[in-house]
């Protein structure tokens, strides 16, 4: 059996090898390391896979988030309400620009934010609500697009785990993860479903003033050359990451068929555990693109089961095992623990396993088997 790892990006590299080299090799000749026509040419790829007007690259997720909020102006003390369950980014870019972070708890089967739980955390001064597709799957926009309208809000979508995601309105129609909210935002690290070799992110927008907004505020605040408009950042995506990008865009779609499988093929070997709950989907299969296969473990069981995993050397993933809100960084005496009931127990439950594109039968096969045996005894 092959080594399993978490994640195996030499695996996925085996299949884009010719392009990847070619395309690198090519960038080192032009010497147009920055914002050469790899990095347009993506751009304008990954607007057309997205079905969105604007891309506008930058240097990672973390970035793409706070640039949004940037770009939307918002003030000192103004609140943004996002998920507990998630990772930190996502909050500590609105501490960092000196807004009020307003976690709230999530919904037990999809782990994410709970649109009754926004609708309680909204006061006067609410100003943006950050969904985070959590774990590939997308939330509820309906909802959240329906509060953000009657309450005035900006959404910015937390898209970096769940690109190529597919969201299905209650209207029939469908749109691309990253690109319902006002403004989208997502993360190319390497272990993403989309990643680069380095880091990288991406700003996803339909609104024309806001992408000439985000486009000075990613080149430090400029307009025009040496003519500094508002106070930006640097914040680039690099050639030779774009190469990378451009090589796995096509791909991207098939890359996430086989995490499904993979997914599902987990799903069908842990029917019948007692112990087990798998990953609820909540809609059509294209909903979901398994950035993690995240189990719950039932009973108390979750750590003794997590002991067995390291000794037998198989990997796996506690995301996330504190909650935000419980963070050092982000206490607040506003926080009640009853307001926090199910991210307070899937810290306790949660257990990812090893999920990428190049997971095979009989790997899925031992790491079942090894859990089940477990489990049984
Ligand atoms: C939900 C979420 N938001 C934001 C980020 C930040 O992305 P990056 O690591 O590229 O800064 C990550 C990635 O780790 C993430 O999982």
């Amino acid at each position: 059996m092959r080594k399993i790892q978490m994640v195996d990006l030499k695996g996925q590299y085996d299949g884009i090898k010719d392009q990847v080299n070619s395309s690198f090799q090519e960038v080192i000749e032009n010497a147009a390391f920055i914002n050469g026509p790899e990095v347009q040419q993506f751009q304008k790829d990954l607007e057309e896979y997205l079905q969105v007007k604007h891309v506008i690259p930058c240097a990672n997720g973390t970035d793409a988030l706070q640039i949004a909020m940037m770009g939307l102006d918002l003030k000192p003390g103004d609140e943004v309400i996002t998920a507990d369950f998630t990772f930190a980014a996502t909050v500590e870019v609105i501490a960092l620009l000196q807004l009020t972070p307003v976690l709230v708890d999530v919904e037990p089967d999809s782990f994410n934010i709970d649109p009754e739980a926004i609708k309680k955390a909204i006061t006067p001064k609410t100003k943006a609500i950050v969904p985070v597709h959590l774990f590939g799957q997308a939330a509820n926009m309906d909802a959240i697009m329906e509060i953000a309208k009657e309450h005035n809000l900006y959404v910015i979508e937390d898209n970096a785990q769940a690109i190529g995601g597919n969201y299905h309105f209650k209207n029939g129609e469908t749109q691309k993860t990253g690109a319902i909210g006002h403004i989208g935002a997502t993360s190319f690290f390497p272990s993403k479903n989309l990643g680069c070799y380095g880091d990288g992110g991406a700003i996803f927008t339909n609104d024309d003033d806001l992408a000439h907004t985000i486009r000075g505020i990613v080149n430090h605040g400029m307009y025009e050359r040496y003519h500094h408009d508002v106070v930006g950042v640097n914040s680039r995506l690099d050639s030779l990451q774009a190469a990378v990008l451009r090589a796995k865009l096509p791909k991207l779609d098939s890359y996430n068929e086989a995490r499904r499988k993979s997914a599902n093929k987990y799903s069908e070997a842990f029917k019948g555990q007692e112990d087990i709950i798998t990953p609820v989907l909540l809609d059509k299969e294209d909903t979901h693109v398994y950035h993690q296969y995240t189990l719950k473990i039932k009973n108390g069981k979750r750590d003794a089961l997590a002991k067995h995993l390291q000794e037998k050397g198989i990997p796996f993933g506690i995301y996330y095992p504190i909650p935000l809100h419980k963070q050092k960084a982000y206490t607040d005496s506003r926080y009640n623990e009853a307001d926090f009931p199910v991210t307070n127990q899937l810290v306790q439950e949660v257990l990812s396993l090893p999920m990428h594109t190049e997971l095979d039968d009989e790997q899925i096969e031992y790491i079942t088997a090894t859990i089940k045996n477990f489990l049984d005894t």
